[in-house]
């Protein structure tokens, strides 16, 4: 069995998640691919935390140029969170040879070119499954199977931690501060979670998402974007009086050969398919002008859902490399 030797920046939330769904898989991945994935170096300062997974002592480093030097090393997966130095890191790990897997949204919609244009350079792969709606494979198929599409609008809901608050505010009448603390609890939130209330880490994602359909890259900073700390609980009570139920969306769509796009809080009518999605649960809607409308739905945030995508793509990224060994 060919083996593909991994290197981890990070083992927060996220970088266990990831670890773990390769761990608790490896029969069926192995059985599946043929492959032998080894992490086999990891970059974290943390090496006491508590982790539900087996990591050996020898595995950690301190030291980020072990990783990008070592020759054993074909794939490097970046879940540090931040833009830097996360996005240089990933530029290092390209130009040392090194394909490069990330879920960090941040660092992918601030840098987009340079680092596409770096993975090109040195012809690696660079995937970011993970980095828009957690689990939900929208990436792949927006850069695969709906290639052949002219896309007319995206939207939807994109952050789990918001999308968790609004609907136990709605739901249970809870207060913001309680349920915040229960959705870092979880694992949703990001380490600083202003970038979820404020709706930056949704105009991270839609930037993304507008590179990869309308091939309209806008940087996040460019958006319109509201979060949901202004929502009082009467707002929420005004909605439901309504009918309706406050949800955090996000949304591009082509207007007179003009792409329009924002980040805020709308009102949906409760018969509306974004409104039944609730707690941790994203959503994307796209429209293509062949395939016309698609629904994508799952798990929007946590380690395991995200866990998922990244090990998908190293997955990926790993059976290309075999190929060639
Ligand atoms: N903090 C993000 C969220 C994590 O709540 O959706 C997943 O991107």
């Amino acid at each position: 069995m060919k083996t593909i030797k991994i290197g981890l920046l990070g083992l927060g939330n996220i970088g266990t998640g990831s670890y773990k769904t390769l761990e608790m898989n490896r029969d069926e991945i192995e059985k599946s691919s043929g492959l032998d994935l080894r992490i086999t170096k990891i970059l974290e300062k943390d090496t006491e935390r508590k982790r539900d997974i087996t990591v050996s002592p020898e595995q950690f480093t301190q030291d980020p140029e072990e990783i990008f030097n070592d020759p054993d090393i074909q794939i490097v997966i970046e879940l540090l969170g931040g833009i830097e130095p996360a996005a240089t890191f990933m530029a290092e790990a390209m130009k040392h040879g090194k394909s490069v897997v990330t879920a960090n949204k941040a660092a992918v919609a601030a840098n987009y070119e340079r680092l596409t244009n770096t993975a090109k350079e040195n012809g690696v792969m660079f995937r970011y499954e993970a980095s828009v709606g957690g689990g939900i494979p929208i990436l792949n198929a927006l850069t695969t199977v709906l290639k052949a599409n002219k896309y007319e609008e995206v939207l939807g809901i994109l952050n789990g931690t918001t999308n968790y608050i609004l609907t136990q505010m709605t739901d249970y009448g809870l207060d913001y501060e309680d349920v915040l603390k229960v959705a870092q609890e979880k694992g949703f939130a990001e380490a600083d979670p202003t970038a979820d209330v404020e709706g930056i880490d949704c105009a991270n994602k839609l930037s993304i998402l507008m590179a990869l359909t309308f091939g309209n890259y806008v940087p996040p900073t460019q958006i319109p974007t509201e979060g949901i700390t202004g929502i009082t609980k009467q707002n929420i009570k005004n909605a439901k009086a309504n009918g309706c139920r406050i949800k955090l969306i996000s949304s591009a769509r082509m207007v007179n050969g003009k792409v329009e796009y924002a980040v805020k809080p709308m009102e949906l009518p409760e018969t509306h398919p974004l409104a039944s999605v609730n707690n941790e649960f994203n959503a994307i809607f796209v429209k293509g002008n062949a395939v016309d409308e698609l629904m994508f739905y799952g798990k929007g945030a946590g380690p395991l859902p995200t866990g998922s995508a990244v090990m998908g793509d190293v997955l990926e990224i790993a059976k290309v490399l075999a190929a060639h060994m």
